[in-house]
């Protein structure tokens, strides 16, 4: 070892032994003028106090201002509870998305011949993932707790294709399923219904889900509960039996779990601390099931939307105007997304264009995790 390196070495030796810095450490010095500094001074001159001091932890809470930790702190007055059925709005398929084009694109994008199933497809963001899944070839099973709604809108799916492809010899079949995803035996029973009506499943996108606001304190155990049974239970229960269908098929297949940036971040102002730990749970699973399933051919991903303007975010946003301020401001794209913007997400990572992607989470999020 030469000369310099070996001094090198015994100085990072001697360094790593004193503490760089510790909170609120005495130096006796400078302890009267500043308390804290992770900085070394300099010939034992302590620098001048100023305001950016003041936003170091070397100044009290409050010292630097009310806008302390604004923008990084839940509010515990923000709270939305998951509205009852007849409160939310039906959606409706996107226009102007489908038809037949002239654009070249890549083959490999088609799901012709393919069947997906869409857990919560019945509306929202579940219905433009299953418009999409059809605008691209494939029969779609939408999956809804609320059945006379999911036959609403498969109905809705064919007319629309109807509408923007008019010479197609062929029409989609669209089949719409009760299943409150949470329960083991209503999961078996769909499945084995669309089973019977489709002859087989290719693909899943689990899009049921909720999420609620409510701090954590407050938070009733039960809606607990049930937030957990439909996000990660729910999630869990559909896969299995997808996957066991598909490796009893000795069929390849990609599964793909509708997470949330939730799962990765901690939303401010509203408080949701069930919800963002039952999202981290399905974006892991999916990393999990990805492992477990790949000597399958079976692929699991995981689509972490931000902020989408669907009927729900649209009621908590008209409740509660100051919070699209605070949300747009915390995006870097500047916007919230729509429900259109998960089309291509979904469809790439159902499809084999994605064939060598597994365990991934695709964060659709306008650039909001990044920051
Ligand atoms: N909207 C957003 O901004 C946003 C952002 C990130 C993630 N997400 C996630 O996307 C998914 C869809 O959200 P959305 O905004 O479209 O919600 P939505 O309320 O519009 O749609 C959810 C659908 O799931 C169905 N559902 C609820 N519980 C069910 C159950 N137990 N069994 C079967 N179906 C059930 C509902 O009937 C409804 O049709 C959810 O998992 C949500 O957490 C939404």
């Amino acid at each position: 070892m030469s000369t310099p390196q070996l001094l090198r070495q015994a100085v990072r030796a001697l360094s790593s032994q004193a503490p760089r810095y510790s909170f609120r450490a005495i130096q006796p010095t400078v302890a009267a003028a500043r308390n804290f500094s992770c900085s070394p001074y300099r010939f034992g001159k302590v620098p001048p106090r100023d305001d950016i001091d003041a936003a170091t932890t070397a100044g009290e809470p409050g010292e630097s201002g009310d806008h302390e930790g604004q923008y990084a702190r839940t509010d515990k007055s923000v709270r939305v509870e998951y509205p009852e059925e007849e409160d939310l709005p039906a959606s409706q398929p996107v226009q102007g998305r489908g038809g037949f084009h002239f654009k070249r694109t890549l083959a490999s994008f088609s799901l012709e011949g393919r069947v997906g199933v869409v857990t919560g497809g019945a509306r929202g963001l579940g219905l433009v993932m299953s418009q999409a899944l059809v605008e691209s070839g494939a029969d779609v099973a939408i999956v809804d707790l609320n059945k006379e709604e999911a036959q609403r809108s498969a109905q809705g799916l064919v007319e629309t294709f109807k509408k923007e492809n008019p010479g197609a010899d062929k029409l989609p079949k669209v089949t719409a399923h009760f299943a409150d995803v949470s329960s083991p035996t209503s999961v078996n029973q769909a499945v084995a219904e669309i089973l019977k009506e489709h002859g087989k499943i290719d693909n899943l996108v689990t899009s049921a889900g909720f999420t609620e606001n409510y701090d954590a304190i407050s938070y009733p155990h039960d809606r607990m509960q049930k937030l957990w049974g439909v996000n990660v239970d729910g999630t869990y229960l559909f896969a299995v039996a997808v996957a066991k269908h598909l490796i009893e098929r000795q069929s390849t297949g990609s599964i793909v779990f509708i997470g949330s940036m939730s799962g990765a971040i901690v939303n401010v102002p509203q408080p949701q601390a069930p919800y963002n730990a039952a999202k981290a749970a399905v974006r892991h699973l999916a990393a999990s099931l990805a492992v477990e399933w790949a000597h399958a051919g079976i692929r699991v991903n995981c689509i972490s939307p931000g902020y989408m303007l669907t009927a729900l975010t649209k009621k908590i946003l008209d409740d509660n105007p100051d919070l699209q301020k605070q949300w747009t401001s915390l995006i870097p794209q500047g916007k919230m997304g729509r429900p259109e913007d998960l089309m291509g997400a979904v469809t790439f990572l159902a499809s084999d264009a994605s064939g060598y992607v597994t365990g991934a989470d695709l964060r659709v999020d306008g650039g909001y995790t990044v920051t």
